[in-house]
């Protein structure tokens, strides 16, 4: 890994084994991109890589020549208005009300490891060894306002960090209207626009198109990065598929209102845009005062989508994800949403506990209803005291009565909400978002706590922190449920209403480290109505996140492949519900439920009392199974297969760090009759291993299953093995492949139960 700056040149060049990121100081002093890709050679010119046009209609930097125009340059913090007619990266507005700037690069630093973002979720490295960083500084002349952008390469990861920094230098005060974290300049625009977009119970689909001439872009207006759009964009050529082929991955590392935008000029060159959403933002800065903009990642592959998502799965559990946590398996849970909703009483709560534990359940988590006058969801919410009515022992009482159990404790917030119907809203009217004179609008009867305001969040950090010093509380799920209306602090002068998105979301983010500093140990689950907040902002705080409120297996495909393109399978919260579903009403078979829900963080989310003892017997597996895979499931290398977006069939797989062991996913939803016969090629096991595949008793080498394929034929096909059941609509197999040293032909091989094997 080096960042190499060559002085006669004025070229920058960062690169390590995979990737080469090339900038250069143009002729006027800007900064200049020559090159993002796969890693290259270094050399001292890359000058022949600048495109200087002499084209009709063109507008020029210097008098008397008609060749450097920005509009055809390629840069890396563009401005608009002077010779540039893009979308711009920065903009600020002055007090003459001008809003046209000139940044020239008057200096530069490179340094080893990687500067933490005050206030801000970041990646980061532990050893100084692991990454370097260039900083270069920009500055606009006229009004002293710096901008220092950060590029921070990784040893041994094709991953590029960006952010940048803005301090006004000058003597008047500015606004800042615009300042983006990432942007890009790529010189042609043959590729595919990659998005995860959907809604509520339906996050993170898929969604794939050409990038075309003009401008397509996601984003979030809402407060929270939003169920309808992830922070994440993907522009991959169009022969790349999943395991093969050039990838460019854009991850923005923030939970709030965002812009992600390609622009497409009528020269085939693309901008690629990411940062805080300028609609609305306007952000003042005195003489002296800084802006620091949020994180954007940048993924460089060519191994596919596959190729990226594996360096977004390491990037983003090691080095973005912290704490105790961090390289832990993730404890088995039991929630009792879906089996209680507001309607449960200490004593209900221990039985359902108690069912778990039986099971091997290892954490029973106690979800909205149990705080102040919370009967519905019309009240209670800011009031964080136990109702005595539902839990006379309080908090404290029940956890002490699930860790009698031998479990452990955990317990639902919603900080950032109040409702009218509470005593926190009729002591402080004033402490939630609105706009004066203004109607104030709900969401689920809840209205939004102003946490731009420090006041607001101490408060809040205190009830909460009292619960967790008092009583044996474990995990905590933080959910959000609502976006954000009328956005407007009584705490912040008139000119100041543009910045209340943003100091709303650090408020979360001083409440999140606040609590993580004080409590360790406790493991946070991130939630907004299921996924409306699953960014990677927030998984910076919290390890884990509810990935949707959507717990139907069959959903559930699409929900968790979507979302494993950029997040690590420890992040994605998953779980085991009733059958029919409470969201879809489809009823699923109880192990492809399971077999969904191993591919994430694992839990249930019934009433163990409700089953049978035929499908207690098979819970009791499932977890056995989960206790004995899940390091490998959470933290193996992860492959997707095959898409449930293109067909009836998904397949996905983890492999073990050595290769050892596999572990395969297979589902089908729909059954067909006289089917076709099916094989499914799998990734990364080592060619020359033999794998013993325990469910259907057969041993075969890594290269056969990688390219003849895993048979996944059954009875629909005529085939009808031993034993097998008949199949059904919704049907799932997991394949455990374990290599065995030593000759092949001498180990034994047994067939187990079709879905789960110990
Ligand atoms: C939305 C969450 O996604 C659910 O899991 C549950 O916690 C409810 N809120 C409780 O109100």
């Amino acid at each position: 890994m080096s960042i190499v700056y060559h002085q006669r040149t004025r070229t920058f060049h960062l690169y390590n084994s995979h990737v080469s990121y090339l900038m250069t100081v143009l002729e006027n002093g800007h900064l200049g991109q020559l090159y993002c890709g796969k890693r290259i050679r270094d050399k001292e010119d890359f000058s022949y890589l600048l495109e200087f046009s002499e084209r009709p209609m063109g507008s020029y930097v210097y008098e008397n020549e008609r060749r450097f125009s920005l509009e055809y340059l390629k840069q890396e913090y563009p401005v608009y208005g002077t010779t540039d007619y893009h979308h711009p990266a920065v903009e600020i507005l002055q007090a003459n009300g001008s809003r046209i700037s000139e940044f020239h690069v008057v200096g530069y630093e490179i340094t080893p490891g990687k500067p933490k973002l005050e206030g801000l979720p970041a990646t980061y490295v532990e050893l100084d060894e692991e990454a370097q960083t260039l900083t270069v500084t920009l500055r606009d002349e006229l009004t002293g306002v710096e901008a220092e952008l950060s590029y921070t390469i990784f040893e041994e990861r094709s991953v590029i960090a960006r952010s940048v920094r803005i301090t006004n230098q000058g003597q008047e005060a500015v606004h800042l209207t615009r300042a983006m974290s990432l942007s890009l300049d790529l010189p042609d625009s043959r590729y595919e626009w990659l998005q995860l977009s959907g809604a509520w119970a339906r996050e993170r689909h898929v969604k794939t198109r050409r990038l075309e001439t003009g401008i397509q872009a996601i984003d979030s207006l809402r407060g929270h990065s939003s169920h309808e759009h992830n922070p994440l964009v993907v522009l991959k050529r169009p022969e790349a598929d999943e395991q093969q082929g050039e990838v460019l991955g854009f991850s923005f590392v923030y939970s709030g209102n965002f812009l992600m935008q390609a622009e497409v000029d009528c020269h085939d060159q693309t901008r690629v845009l990411a940062g805080i959403h300028p609609e609305g933002f306007d952000w003042k800065l005195e003489p002296g005062e800084s802006f620091q903009t949020p994180e954007a990642v940048l993924v460089y592959s060519d191994r596919g989508l596959n190729g990226m998502s594996q360096t977004f799965h390491s990037l983003y559990r090691q080095r973005l994800a912290r704490g105790y946590w961090r390289d832990r398996v993730r404890p088995i849970l039991n929630n009792n949403w879906e089996a209680t909703y507001f309607d449960f009483t200490e004593d209900r709560l221990v039985s359902i506990a108690r069912k778990a534990k039986e099971c091997g359940v290892e954490l029973f988590v106690l979800d909205d209803g149990w705080f102040g006058a919370r009967s519905s969801d019309r009240a209670g919410l800011g009031d964080w005291v136990a109702n005595p009515e539902r839990l006379e022992n309080g908090i404290t009482g029940l956890a002490e009565r699930i860790e009698e159990l031998g479990m452990k404790f955990g317990l639902w917030f919603e900080p950032e909400m109040v409702n009218k119907d509470s005593d926190l809203y009729r002591a402080h009217p004033d402490w939630i978002l609105s706009t004066p004179g203004r109607r104030e609008s709900h969401g689920r009867f809840q209205y939004v706590l102003d946490f731009s305001r420090k006041e607001v969040v101490d408060y809040i950090y205190e009830s909460m922190a009292k619960i967790l010093r008092e009583a044996k509380v474990s995990y905590i799920k933080w959910d959000m449920n609502r976006s954000i209306t009328e956005c407007y602090s009584r705490g912040l002068p008139p000119d100041r209403q543009g910045e209340v998105f943003h100091r709303y979301i650090l408020g979360v983010y001083d409440l999140y480290e606040r609590l993580t500093e004080e409590f360790p140990q406790v493991l946070f689950e991130s939630c907004a109505s299921g996924g409306g907040r699953f960014d990677p902002g927030m998984l910076y705080y919290a390890p884990q996140g509810w990935a949707s409120d959507d717990s139907d297996a069959v959903e559930r495909l699409k929900i968790q492949y979507g979302t494993s393109l950029a997040y690590p399978i420890s992040s994605i919260g998953s779980h085991v519900s009733v059958s029919p579903n409470h969201q879809v009403f489809r009823s699923t078979p109880l192990h492809t439920r399971a077999n969904v829900a191993y591919f994430g963080t694992f839990g249930y989310e019934l009433d163990l009392n409700k089953l049978s003892e035929e499908e207690l017997r098979e819970v009791r597996q499932q977890i056995q199974f989960m206790k004995r895979y899940r390091c490998l499931l959470q933290f193996g290398t992860f492959y997707r297969l095959l898409s449930p977006f293109e067909r009836n069939e998904t397949a996905w797989m983890v492999v073990s760090q050595n290769r050892r062991t596999a572990i395969v996913g297979w589902y089908r939803v729909l059954n067909s009759a006289n089917g076709a016969y099916t094989r499914v090629r799998l990734q990364g096991l080592d060619p020359k291993l033999c794998y013993c595949n325990r469910l259907a008793g057969t041993k075969h080498y890594g290269d056969e299953l990688m390219n003849l394929g895993l048979i996944t034929t059954d009875v629909t096909a005529g085939q009808v093995p031993d034993g097998a059941k008949p199949c059904t609509d919704f049907e799932s197999r997991i394949y455990v492949l374990e290599a065995k040293l030593g000759d092949p032909k001498l180990w034994e091989s047994k067939k187990t139960e079709r879905g789960v094997q110990a």
